[in-house]
């Protein structure tokens, strides 16, 4: 049992005044974010003075060490349950690809059983009122991490939609998902407005239209969390605070360069969705901020007290709890894994350290006691993390396995409802010689790599944090695009060739090419300059492909599954019909319900999508897909066909460029145009 550590009440005293001028400070600092910039926002969680009455006498009783302890977060694979019990630990995380026992195909009540065991060891600390730990996990598209789980169209697909209320039905099934394994805390929504999507992360954006994201953000908060009154309900967060979207280059943990108005209008638009929707917590960006309005370099978010606990905390007026991201803190000047008074300082108050939680508490506990860090900011943020879990009902004395969907199979799944999602995602970019709808009896090609692959389908947070080292049998709850297509057609009438190669595509009414990206998450996902964004330089066997079967006389429909727009109009040209299916998850037949026509020949469905992101029309566009010299897109966010209302797309020029510079950012570009 560590050392309890007792502190007199003159160095509270001491320490209070000590916080209370570094609040001062801040304050009149007035940098950077006057007071007039920030929305002050109010929760739909209201403050509740008998509830505060609660924490503030739960956290009286707590020691420096049972309060450090509660403001870290360890992974599941490096802290067991007793380690929850000697060390306080205010919560526990798996990690993409981190699963109970290191079981990828852990079934849920392995999950549960698992949270029972923290939970019980949470409440064995010897703590005068004993505090639940909490247990955060990627839930970023449907359940992610979890075997057998119905997985949703990723972010980028669900912008594409257009449809709010569609996203509040897929947060509460998520919640409910999340609690059939016995977990509380989702680390979702991802509110990013994305601006060059040479990023990784671009499919987890919404859009880059910050209206869109601010009431998507508040719908996803409205139906993970309800009011908590629902064992269906799970704490939101929102993230990555703030500007992780708006990276010079898109690169991944990079620098954000825009004046403060942008910083605010743009990728602040989805927190003050939420917050006003009662989102509890909020996790750090990796990335750093650049003012272009005053040339200051504000470093990175993880360090920056000024919009941390000057702008978030005191202006907008939020009073859950902050999380740092993963090691984050390890990024910061002078600061390791395990050790980073400047992080606390800043106003972060659960710290994600997965492996070096240990170490963290140690060294956090002492420069407490050294004086680095004032024992109020740790009351503070120990108010919070326990002001949560008071509002998210943890102390209502039920373990994990006594909630209603624990360890439900059906609780995980939820096929319809992410097929219509997948079916409101797709985006028809062209339709000519009246490609599609496809004739019901058609004897069909079907060609492509991601024709039959669901991990691909799926894209990165699948099983897997980058959802690689996945095939079909991971997904036992799912359908392949393919799958789809021979259900609809029927299988005699489906010849299926990967590459294209071995087969006459001639002999066929129709081929359809499903092609695209293969997994990725976060910086494994970024395309770097001087690379280009051309879909052929990463992945020549599309283009292959699609020469083995195009101008052969039957009409080529593509499918594109992408985590983003792509410069493809090499394969466009190729391409009698062309549609944008995103990262579609584990329902592949959402896809093929809008491609077939009924007996009579009208659509089954039509296509609602629209682009939620403009679409290059060169190799190496500017953010929101800008050409040279600021040359529109070749498509504008907003776009998207339908079989009621068609457009031609001519044959297209190819653009040579075989690199890129990279490229700066139009500044001061608040001002959005309507779609
Ligand atoms: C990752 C991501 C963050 C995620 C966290 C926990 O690095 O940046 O979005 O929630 O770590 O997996």
């Amino acid at each position: 049992m560590p050392a309890r550590t007792g502190v007199s009440s003159l160095d509270m005293q001491a320490c209070r005044i000590r916080f209370a001028l570094f609040a001062l400070l801040v304050a009149m600092a007035g940098w950077p974010a006057r007071a007039a910039d920030w929305p002050r926002i109010d929760s739909a969680i209201r403050r509740d003075e008998a509830l505060e009455a609660r924490v503030r006498g739960i956290v009286a009783g707590m020691t420096l060490a049972q309060k450090v302890g509660q403001m870290t977060q360890a992974g599941i694979q490096a802290a067991s349950p007793d380690d929850v019990r000697r060390y306080f630990l205010g919560a526990v995380l798996n990690g993409g690809g981190s699963w109970p026992d290191g079981a990828k195909h852990a079934a849920p009540a392995d999950w549960v059983a698992l949270a029972d065991r923290y939970y019980e060891a949470s409440l064995a600390t010897g703590l005068a009122v004993p505090i639940p730990v909490l247990w955060g996990t990627d839930a970023v598209h449907g359940h992610g991490n979890v075997h057998g789980a119905t997985l949703f169209p990723h972010n980028i697909g669900l912008g594409a939609a257009r449809d709010p209320a569609l996203i509040e039905r897929i947060a509460a099934s998520t919640a409910r998902a999340v609690r059939a394994t016995g977990i509380d805390w989702v680390f979702a929504p991802a509110v990013p407005v994305a601006q060059d999507l040479r990023w990784g992360r671009s499919y987890e954006s919404w859009s880059q239209d910050p209206a869109l994201v601010r009431e998507y953000a508040a719908r996803y908060t409205r139906g993970l969390q309800g009011r908590f009154a629902d064992d269906a309900n799970a704490i939101a967060t929102v993230k990555h605070f703030i500007g992780d979207g708006g990276t010079t280059g898109g690169q991944d943990q990079g620098v954000t360069r825009a004046p403060l108005d942008e910083l605010i209008e743009v990728h602040g638009a989805g927190y003050f969705g939420a917050l006003a929707a009662g989102a509890q917590t909020v996790m750090v960006s990796y990335s750093s901020w650049v003012d272009t309005a005053t040339g200051i370099d504000h470093g990175r978010m993880h360090g920056n007290a000024a919009l941390l606990a000057g702008a978030l905390k005191q202006q907008v007026g939020f009073d859950g709890f902050i999380v740092s991201d993963w090691n984050a803190i390890g990024q910061l000047p002078g600061c390791s894994n395990a050790r980073c008074a400047a992080a606390v300082n800043a106003g972060i108050d659960l710290f994600m350290v997965p492996e070096d939680w240990k170490a963290f508490i140690a060294n956090t506990i002492a420069q407490v006691l050294a004086g680095e860090i004032a024992h109020a900011r740790i009351d503070d943020a120990v108010t919070r993390i326990v002001r949560v879990k008071l509002r998210a009902g943890l102390f209502d004395g039920r373990k994990p396995s006594l909630n209603r969907y624990a360890g439900r199979i059906d609780a995980l799944q939820d096929r319809t409802l992410a097929r219509e999602a997948v079916r409101e995602s797709l985006v028809l970019l062209k339709n000519e010689r009246s490609a599609l709808p496809l004739a019901p009896g058609a004897k069909l090609l079907v060609v492509g790599k991601s024709a039959d692959n669901i991990a691909n389908q799926a894209g990165g947070w699948s099983l897997t944090w980058h959802g690689t080292g996945n095939s079909n049998a991971d997904f036992p709850h799912a359908d392949s695009i393919l799958a789809g297509i021979r259900a609809v057609a029927g299988e005699a009438n489906v010849t299926f060739s990967a590459d294209g190669t071995g087969v006459d595509a001639a002999r066929y009414d129709a081929v359809i090419a499903v092609i695209g990206e293969t997994p990725y998450a976060e910086t494994s996902g970024d395309l770097p300059a001087p690379g280009t964004v051309r879909h052929t330089d990463r992945y020549p066997e599309d283009l292959a492909a699609l020469q083995a079967v195009a101008e052969k006389g039957p009409p080529v429909i593509t499918v594109l599954v992408s985590g983003r727009p792509l410069y493809v109009n090499d394969l466009l040209n190729l391409s009698d019909a062309f549609v944008v299916a995103w990262l579609p998850g584990t329902e592949g037949k959402g896809v093929s319900d809008v491609l077939f026509a009924a007996a009579g020949g009208r659509p089954v469905r039509d296509f609602r999508g629209r682009l939620p992101f403009a679409w290059p029309g060169v190799a190496c566009p500017g953010p929101r897909a800008s050409g040279p010299n600021g040359a529109p897109p070749l498509f504008p966010r907003g776009y998207g066909l339908r079989y009621a209302k068609g457009a031609t797309v001519p044959r297209l020029p190819l653009d040579p460029a075989r690199r890129c510079g990279l490229v700066q950012p139009p500044t001061g570009s608040a001002s959005w145009p309507s779609e």
